[in-house]
């Protein structure tokens, strides 16, 4: 009985002993032994679906609607000259870890009230690790050698068409509708309307005066220009953004924010199907 009762005292103490130790392992969650081991692909592939539409991660690359993160890891948070932070990040006052970027991608709106980084969902605990490994690998932070093959596939490819270098992007892109809402600051106006881009190099859209055409670039970026757009003082536009960022095929009304021209916002977004005059440019002329 005596025995006993010691023996649960000398485990509860022993319980007591270790709860510091435990708390403080679940503060440092990612080691950078666990993050060396994370899984490359897998965090490339949640960079390419939730990070890429707003950010470039190397260093020769710029911003988008949010900063490029090259360097971003042991950088005073908020401080990259040249972009417009929220006064949240600027008055933040730590710099980026591997765990605070994990505690703030967990909770993207909790943990830095007032921040404008606007991503519809936290990512999932176990995509994470990998997501932070891959950008300690791709913003400089560390030297980890990549794994083969990781880029070398779609570079190989690169004399072939983009519908076969780049299937789920060319599916989504070419046989949806693209919907956007330019939003002009300064006078308040707004004006939405549809595109479809063509597999023949062309973009038609649903208001008749506005017609542009697209390209994938050396870089793997895609680029188009759109004119006959009713805004002033130039009705055109010409923007670019990661073949990658579109990976990931997603509906949404509005899925990304660009800024085409100063005191313009230009939200984007999906929307399955198109009308069939628009059908994908291969055969009939556009109208
Ligand atoms: C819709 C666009 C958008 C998406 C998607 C997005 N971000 Fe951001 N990101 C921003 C903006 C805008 C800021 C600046 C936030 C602010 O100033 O409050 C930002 C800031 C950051 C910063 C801080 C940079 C610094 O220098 O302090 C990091 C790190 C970051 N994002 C990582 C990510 C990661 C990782 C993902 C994917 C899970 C992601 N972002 C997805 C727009 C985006």
């Amino acid at each position: 009985m005596l025995l006993t009762t010691n023996c649960s005292r000398l485990v509860l103490v022993a319980i007591l002993a270790l709860m510091p130790v435990m708390n403080l392992a679940a503060q440092e969650r990612l080691t950078m032994e666990s993050l060396k081991e994370a899984d490359y692909m897998r965090g490339k592939q949640a960079f390419q679906g939730r990070c890429s539409a707003c950010h470039t991660l190397g260093d020769d690359s710029g911003d988008i609607a949010g900063p490029n993160l090259w360097g971003v890891f042991d950088r005073v948070a908020g401080s990259k000259e040249g972009f417009g932070f929220s006064d949240t990040l600027v008055a933040a006052d730590f710099e980026w870890t591997p765990d605070q970027l994990d505690a703030w991608l967990a909770d993207p709106r909790g943990y830095l009230p007032g921040n404008i980084m606007g991503i519809p969902e936290p990512v999932p605990a176990g995509d994470r690790a990998p997501l932070i490994s891959f950008m300690l690998i791709e913003t400089g932070a560390v030297d980890w050698p990549r794994p083969e093959n990781a880029f070398s596939a779609a570079q190989k490819d690169k004399g072939k068409p983009p519908a076969e270098r780049f299937p789920s992007f060319w599916n989504h892109l070419m046989f949806n509708t693209t919907r956007y809402r330019w939003e002009d600051t300064n006078t308040g106006d707004e004006f939405k309307f549809e595109v479809y881009f063509q597999s023949n190099g062309m973009v038609a859209s649903s208001d008749k005066k506005i017609k542009g055409f697209w390209r994938i670039d050396e870089r793997d970026f895609f680029c188009y220009a759109l004119q006959g757009l009713k805004v002033s003082p130039v009705g055109h536009m010409v923007e670019c953004f990661p073949v990658a960022a579109m990976a990931i095929p997603r509906f949404a009304e509005e899925l990304w924010t660009s800024k085409p021209q100063p005191g313009v916002n230009l939200h984007g977004g999906m929307v399955p199907g198109r009308p069939d005059w628009a059908a994908t440019g291969e055969g009939p002329a556009l109208r």
